[in-house]
């Protein structure tokens, strides 16, 4: 394991090596505990380059086994080699040669899943980002491209399968129940696409034509049985070769696609070239066992991958500072994507909420880090939601900005000009400034300045003259490392709404930039004038979320509950709901810690009655609508002083009165929504059991009764509606008999299947209040956990501490110094799991003095230990500093 250093790396000391790696041969001979790996490098020292320059190469936890140059060993003293580095001097003065290097490797022994490792017998590596150097030493950056060849030999009764990167070459039996295979891939890629598997698997196969007429083969290889359940990933598939020919031009590059997958992984998947490898939860899925988020996952997590093809692996980062690069405008593809395939306002307002449960919270605390860092201890803890969704965000600006035409010319300059190379977010920027003419200067700073921007927002009509002005002040709020902020280049898109939801449409525009529907800020405080402006208007701001940021604007209730009912932009009408809900949950959770009832205004009542019952609306929109803010969502919007079980009472009563207002009517929509026949699991389809689930919910709680849950459960035809069921008995009925029947009916039939059961121990880890704590320990003795498994893990670790705001953070702080303990035996064998389990303690400060002084106390706890990894030293010292 990789202990601190205390090294931080910075943006600015990039130096290219002295060295290039034009050709890899990696020759791998497999056993469980003792792999052998002889690799051999055309080396060439680059011009200009010193010729007394040493060559160094990175490794971590390496044994060297014998090193050559020419065919020649090396003498003892030619070379110094330790676990994570090697040092070669008195290189042939020429500059260029061959190196041969063998290292030795124990794949069985690997628990971290980097490197090279062995998942359910399966031999798998993971290299991004520094994984590569725990197979052999390697220049292993981003920037070192290098063609591969490489050579697998194994048993054939243990791995009948071997996959490598690119395309297959040879391959033949050996003797001694041994066989081999060579793969090659002609696309210099840096070592962290670099994949093998190898083992015994079931597969599925299709192929895919590509607009110019090539043949591609498709694999899916998954656990023997488990085939079936892999047709709706290979669709998905297909789906996305498709959309990226048609929507950015992009066709496929190589003669075979495969993915594997495997059941122990560190993150969702892997875009390595030729040969994603990833988590079995985005792979696997039929009816019985996936709900409709597993079936929408699977379907996102297939498209990123793929679409890495050409945003990561064809152009790929020149640094790790630079990851946004491929991410961000990854997840941005693969959000389009699912656009496309669903409907785009669900789609979009689900983005929405999950930028501001997860990366909003990082931006406001102790985490905060800009989309493009400048410096870091611990790259693997830079896989945040500020790189990936707000970059994905920041793409969707340049293109808000420039308009749909620009955008796609930049992009189609971006890959014509920087086709194999490791690029840079100036190259990215400025592809989009070369094809538009625009100076995006400014906007380079979304890039740049960590923090969510505040806009407080002001109005003035003027009956006279039919003007409205709009005044907008934007603020940041320092973070670490940043202390003061420039004004940034904002798009608002927006429209002007008269009686009825009409938009109205101004005659000209003063004050500052507006281009259509765009206002473009990019002051400190600018004012925006409209003319010809016939009655007073209700604006609607910030539609399709356009940017990133929060609004404090002067909307009455009124105003809000008007768009809530008219607002033509789907994202701003739920917007306005959700923060007329709020307003009520957060006032509320002061209340009811202060002793007093909580008060629920009848007109919310009212107008979420309408829209349940309003049919001219999508089924998932209503479910979205009638969703209540969860606890987290609360917390975020208090902002400080943070008491989770005010906040549980607080929603509770609105549920209820929501729930008792409604219950009759709420009960025939819940029988009319009721799905006959086969399961699809297609937006349409995924709305309508959205809905009816939701009701389900309020239905409970309006009858009291675990009876409609329990049917529901008993009755459920697929995974969706049961474990939804599954979800209300434990939330709202506890340790009820029926609630504990369900619980071990789903076990006696899900047992034996991993991933169901993941849903199990998740759903138990959330069950509300002081309850929580006891049952989590109580499963952590179940003989089907494990720590060893990242998908178990975070199922009942992962689900408690980051989703049960009330069980985890106990006032008498048990719920941390369970976590600080479970925290640091999980850094024993995976630190970048325990990292990241680890950030669910990010946002401890914004709670009410008692909580936040267990929390500081734990997090000490963890900080004090001697040996930590370095990945939870620095998520530990960040959270604390
Ligand atoms: N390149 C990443 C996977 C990765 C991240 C490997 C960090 C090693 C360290 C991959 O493309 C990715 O981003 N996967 C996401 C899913 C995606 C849909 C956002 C993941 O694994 O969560
Ligand atoms: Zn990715």
């Amino acid at each position: 394991m990789r202990t601190d250093t205390g090294q931080v790396f910075h943006l600015e000391d990039y130096k290219p090596t002295d060295f290039l790696i034009p050709e890899t041969h990696l020759d791998f001979c497999l056993r469980p505990e003792r792999t052998v790996v002889r690799s051999t490098l055309q080396i060439k020292r680059r011009n200009g380059v010193a010729a007394d320059a040493p060559l160094i190469l990175d490794g971590d936890e390496l044994k060297l086994v014998d090193i050559r140059i020419d065919g020649t060993v090396l003498g003892d003293n030619a070379y110094v080699a330790t676990p994570d580095r090697l040092e070669i001097r008195g290189l042939p003065e020429n500059g260029t040669f061959t190196l041969e290097i063998t290292t030795e490797v124990n794949p069985t022994t690997n628990r971290q899943l980097t490197g090279l490792y062995r998942s359910s017998d399966v031999y798998c590596t993971q290299c991004e980002a520094e994984g590569f150097r725990r197979i052999t030493y390697f220049l292993d950056r981003p920037d070192m491209l290098s063609v591969y060849t490489v050579r697998i030999e194994a048993e054939r009764s243990e791995a009948p399968l071997l996959l490598s990167n690119g395309n297959p070459k040879d391959k033949g039996t050996l003797t001694n129940g041994r066989h081999f295979a060579v793969w090659h891939d002609p696309h210099p890629k840096p070592a962290y696409l670099f994949a093998l598997v190898a083992g015994d698997l079931g597969v599925i196969t299709d192929t895919f034509t590509t607009a110019s007429g090539r043949h591609i083969d498709l694999g899916i290889y998954v656990e023997h049985g488990k085939e079936p359940r892999a047709l709706y990933a290979m669709d998905a598939l297909k789906r996305s070769m498709k959309w990226d020919e048609d929507v950015f031009g992009r066709e496929y590059d190589l003669d075979v696609f495969n993915v594997v997958a495997v059941s122990d992984f560190n993150m969702g998947a892997m875009e390595n070239k030729g040969l994603n490898v990833f988590n079995d939860k985005y792979v696997l899925a039929d009816p019985d066992t996936a709900t409709d988020t597993d079936y929408a996952g699977i379907e996102a997590v297939i498209a990123h991958e793929y679409f890495h093809n050409w945003t990561g692996n064809r152009i790929t980062c020149r640094d790790w500072f630079q990851l946004c690069l491929k991410e961000g405008l990854t997840v941005y593809r693969d959000h389009e994507f699912s656009a496309d395939m669903r409907s785009r306002a669900v789609k979009r307002i689900a983005e929405v909420k999950g930028l501001k449960a997860h990366q909003f919270p990082e931006d406001a605390g102790p985490l905060a880090h800009p989309v493009r860092p400048r410096q870091f201890r611990e790259i693997n803890n830079f896989y945040t939601s500020t790189v990936y969704e707000k970059g994905s965000e920041v793409v969707r600006m340049i293109r808000t900005i420039l308009g749909p035409d620009l955008f796609r010319k930049g992009m189609d300059l971006y890959f014509e000009r920087h086709d194999g190379d490791a690029a840079t977010i100036e190259d990215f920027i400025k592809v989009f400034e070369d094809a538009s003419g625009e100076d995006l200067s400014q906007f380079a700073l979304w890039y740049d300045q960590a923090g969510t921007p505040n806009l407080a927002i002001t109005y003035d009509y003027d009956q006279a003259t039919k003007t409205f002005e709009i005044e907008i002040e934007q603020s940041l709020k320092p973070t670490p490392g940043q202390t003061s902020k420039k004004p940034m280049h904002i798009p608002v898109q927006f429209a002007l709404l008269g009686a009825k939801g009409r938009e109205l449409k101004p005659r000209s525009a003063k004050g500052g930039l507006v281009k259509g529907d765009v206002i473009h800020l990019r002051k400190r405080k600018e004012r925006f004038s409209f003319s010809g402006i016939s009655e007073r208007p209700v604006p609607s701001l910030l539609r399709g979320f356009s940017a990133p940021v929060t609004l404090t604007s002067e909307l009455t209730r009124s105003d809000l509950a008007f768009l809530a009912r008219n607002d033509g932009d789907e994202v701003t009408r739920w917007q306005a709901l959700t923060q007329l809900l709020n307003a009520k949950l957060t006032s509320n959770s002061k209340r009811v810690r202060g002793g007093k009832p909580a008060t629920i205004e009848n007109s919310s009542i009212k107008l979420l009655g309408e829209i349940a019952f309003n049919a001219t609306l999508d089924e998932a929109f209503r479910a979205l609508c009638l969703s209540i803010p969860s606890e987290s969502d609360i917390a975020r919007e208090l902002g400080a002083n943070i008491d989770p079980d005010a906040i549980l009472g607080s929603r509770d009563a609105l549920i209820s009165a929501v729930a008792e207002a409604h219950a009759e009517k709420f009960a025939q929509a819940y029988n009319e929504l009721e799905q006959k026949g086969s399961f699809k699991p297609d937006a349409a389809g995924a709305g309508r059991r959205a809905l009816r689930n939701v009701l389900l919910d309020y239905l409970s709680v309006a009858e009291s009764s675990s009876k409609r849950a329990a049917a529901q459960f008993k009755n459920a035809d697929n995974m969706t509606d049961r474990a939804a069921a599954l979800g209300v008995l434990v939330q709202r009925f506890g340790d009820s008999e029926a609630t504990n029947h369900a619980l071990q009916a789903f076990e006696a039939r899900f047992g034996n299947d991993p991933l169901v059961m993941d849903k199990w121990f998740v759903v138990q880890a959330m069950q509300p209040g002081n309850g929580a704590l006891d049952k989590v320990r109580e499963l952590m003795t179940h003989k089907l956990f494990s720590l060893d498994n990242p998908n178990r893990t975070r199922a009942l670790i992962g689900a408690f501490s980051s989703g049960n705001q009330t069980g985890f953070n106990r006032a008498d702080g048990r719920g941390y110094k369970f976590f600080a303990e479970t925290i640091l035996t999980i850094d024993k064998k995976n630190p970048q799991l325990a990292a990241r389990l680890l950030t669910a303690m990010r946002s401890w400060r914004s709670f009410e003095p008692v909580r936040r002084e267990h929390a500081r106390e734990s997090l000490a706890t963890i900080a004090m230990e001697t040996g930590l990894s370095a990945d939870v030293r620095d998520i530990v010292e960040r959270t604390l500093a």
